[in-house]
């Protein structure tokens, strides 16, 4: 950069610090540094919304309406009528996936669940005209009969006396530690699949669960992949598996959840390596840095899409017990937490 190019950036940047305008002016003519979350922002909601148009449906707003649904069947006090400004929409994408799904898609866990709140929902509501439209179409081209089951997949109420006390939880805090150490030895897959089955209860936003984990249990894989990020230098040689959490971002037609894929993988990230532990499992989460060689080397691996964007990585395996762990000491409850 030259020299009068330079000044002129740190001229901008010091504009920036009180002008939005000038801020857009760095980001546009200075720093490339946001492109690709840009472009991945974008991709996402036009997926979505291509998706839509072309009456192909969208799981994930299925999943959120369903969920709000849910919602308004819990609601207390319960309202004779509600969802009126979605009920169609979500009948209609309902029935657009239907149509387009496979039979096994259509026994998909999503699928029955929403047949269920949908269900629920129109034997709970009063009459109202959008309610009676939405209701004709659900029964006259909803019903299933090959996917009917037992359970409903509805509010309830739930048993509330945890038979996991505390102090077996704060142990299991206490035992995680990020390890980077593992026996030469390969984790089983039934293994993975209960940490994975653990870790898909977690929390995330209207439901949606907006991620997916690329795992490579294969010893050659796992260090392949492992190695691309730069915080794994000097040790991704001995990992046995790693896990790849990758966000969606055509879950969202808007910009202002574009941060939710990191918080719903990390949380999910948490309860897996939690149920690693438990499983005699050890595991060290890696950052994803934004940074472009190591994005191209990823994107080709996993064959990303331009709107899936790793949120981290998560080492594991059997730990080495002559590997030693970093102490990371935390912080003390007076530094993080503030009651107000
Ligand atoms: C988002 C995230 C990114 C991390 N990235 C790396 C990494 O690139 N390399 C590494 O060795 N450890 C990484 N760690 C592990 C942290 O260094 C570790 O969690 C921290 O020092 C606390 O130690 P503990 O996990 O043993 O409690 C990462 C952890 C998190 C949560």
């Amino acid at each position: 950069m030259s020299g009068l190019k330079k000044k002129l950036r740190d001229f901008i940047l010091q504009l920036g610090q009180n002008s939005k305008f000038f801020c857009v002016v760095y980001y546009t003519f200075f720093s490339n540094s946001f492109n690709r979350e840009f472009r991945a922002v974008l991709l996402g909601r036009k997926s979505y919304f291509d998706n839509l148009e072309q009456n192909a449906g969208s799981e994930f707003l299925l999943r959120r309406n369903t969920h709000r649904l849910e919602k308004g069947l819990l609601m207390r006090p319960l309202k004779d009528v509600f969802a009126l400004d979605y009920i169609e929409e979500t009948v209609k994408n309902y029935l657009d996936l239907k149509s387009n799904y496979s039979v096994n898609n259509r026994e998909s866990a999503t699928f029955l669940w929403s047949r269920d709140v949908l269900q629920q929902y129109f034997q709970t509501v009063a009459s109202h005209p959008v309610i009676e439209n939405a209701k004709k179409e659900f029964y006259e081209n909803g019903k299933d009969e090959t996917c009917e089951d037992n359970v409903k997949k509805i509010p309830y109420k739930r048993f509330s006396n945890s038979k996991v006390n505390f102090d077996d939880f704060y142990e299991l805090c206490i035992q995680r530690r990020s390890v980077r150490w593992f026996l030469d030895k390969q984790v089983p897959r039934d293994l993975i699949v209960k940490a994975l089955n653990a870790a898909k209860y977690s929390p995330s936003a209207c439901n949606r669960q907006p991620f997916t984990f690329r795992i490579f249990d294969e010893k050659e894989s796992a260090r392949r992949v492992g190695a691309i990020p730069g915080g794994t230098r000097g040790f991704s040689e001995n990992f046995p598996a790693i896990a790849v959490v990758v966000g969606d971002l055509s879950a969202y037609p808007f910009e202002r959840d574009r941060h939710v894929i990191y918080i719903d993988g990390a949380l999910a990230s948490m309860s897996f390596m939690f149920a690693l532990e438990t499983l005699g499992l050890s595991s060290c989460p890696i950052n994803w840095p934004d940074v472009e060689p190591t994005e191209q080397k990823m994107d080709i691996e996993l064959e990303l899409k331009p709107y899936e964007r790793p949120v981290m990585l998560i080492a594991f395996g059997y730990p080495d017990p002559d590997g030693l762990v970093a102490f990371s000491e935390k912080k003390s409850i007076d530094e993080i937490a503030f009651f107000q």
